[in-house]
């Protein structure tokens, strides 16, 4: 069964700056119980997507369901099956996370009891308890969106949408949120989680799609993204060689002065060999969705627009 659809979804921003078309008939679907991650650049339309999902904005035209409703002519119903990181979100000042999760729970019609006690299952799992009776306004950036993170999953709706969830926070922290998440989905959530993490989108989701300019360019897993590269290394190089020269092994990008080059394993010990001649670093492994991201985009993930205007 799906738990998301849309169909032919576009959204128009009307303006005093112009008009701005963020989604252009996005169809998409994601089965119900998926971890499934959404990638784009900035401006790509992710978070403009998930507004229209969780019945935030409307769409210019276009549907979505959720469960099979429209979350159009149905918000409220939606609104009881998801729960929302939003991007950008900020805790409540005065409260402490674990205060966060016991009174979100409790409105959302929880008992005192239950709420308490999946509360300190949540703290724990996110590394919170030692935090948790500090007030929010006192903590660290990535401790509050820790928090807000440990709040929405506590709930364990049936979808869980989480706008770039893992956002400024240390490496660990953002292991032991993927954890998390993975139970929840274990537990039969629908996750939709939006990252520019791209190894944390190859670690932690089942399916992917990747949108740019309004348009999905790909839905399908991380391995047959992948698999489009049709060359299987990839080799990064601190200078030491000219584009050129690397042009005759395979594909080269440039990009803030890192040279990628993608290439058959067999022209490999050639390349370590004059590299090392040359006494040039490389860093040599097998092609990840960063590559695959950039040759099916063009661009890689971090890229702005302003920068590659002419
Ligand atoms: N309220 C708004 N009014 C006008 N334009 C908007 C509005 N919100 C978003 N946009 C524009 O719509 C496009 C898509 O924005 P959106 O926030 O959905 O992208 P995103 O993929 O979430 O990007 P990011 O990775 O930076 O979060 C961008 O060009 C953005 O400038
Ligand atoms: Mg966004």
């Amino acid at each position: 069964m799906e738990a998301l659809v849309s169909r032919a979804l576009s959204k128009t921003y009307r303006g005093s700056r112009g008009t701005v078309r963020a989604l252009d008939a996005v169809d998409m679907s994601i089965a119900k119980g998926r971890l499934f991650a959404f990638l784009g650049r900035n401006g790509a339309g992710k978070t403009t997507f998930i507004k229209i999902a969780t019945a935030l904005l409307l769409p210019t035209s276009g549907t979505v369901e959720l469960f099979g409703v429209d979350v159009v002519d149905h918000a409220r119903e939606v609104r009881e099956q998801i729960a929302i990181v939003p991007q950008e979100g900020k805790p409540f000042y005065h409260l402490t996370p674990r205060e966060h999760i016991v009174e979100y729970l409790r409105v959302r019609g929880a008992t005192g009891e239950s709420a308490k006690n999946r509360a300190q299952e949540v703290l724990q799992g996110m590394g919170l308890v030692q935090y948790q009776d500090i007030p929010a306004m006192v903590l660290s950036g990535g401790l509050q969106q820790r928090t807000l993170v440990a709040m929405v999953l506590a709930t364990e709706a049936p979808f869980l949408f989480l706008d770039e969830p893992t956002l400024g926070m240390d490496p660990f922290a953002r292991r032991q949120v993927w954890e998390v998440i993975r139970r929840a989905a274990r537990k039969g959530s629908t996750v939709l989680l939006t990252t520019h993490y791209l190894d944390e989108a190859e670690q932690l989701s089942e399916e992917l799609s990747v949108i740019e300019g309004g348009h999905v360019l790909y839905q399908g897993t991380a391995e047959a993204l992948k698999s489009k590269v049709h060359l299987e290394i990839r080799l990064q190089f601190e200078g030491g060689f000219t584009t050129q020269e690397l042009a005759s092994y395979g594909q080269v990008f440039t990009e803030h002065g890192r040279v990628t080059l993608l290439t058959t394993r067999g022209r490999v010990p050639e390349l370590t060999q004059r590299a090392l001649e040359r006494k040039t670093a490389i860093n040599v492994g097998p092609v990840t969705l960063e590559e695959a991201f950039l040759t099916l985009v063009g661009r890689t993930i971090e890229d702005e627009d302003a920068e590659a205007a002419p």
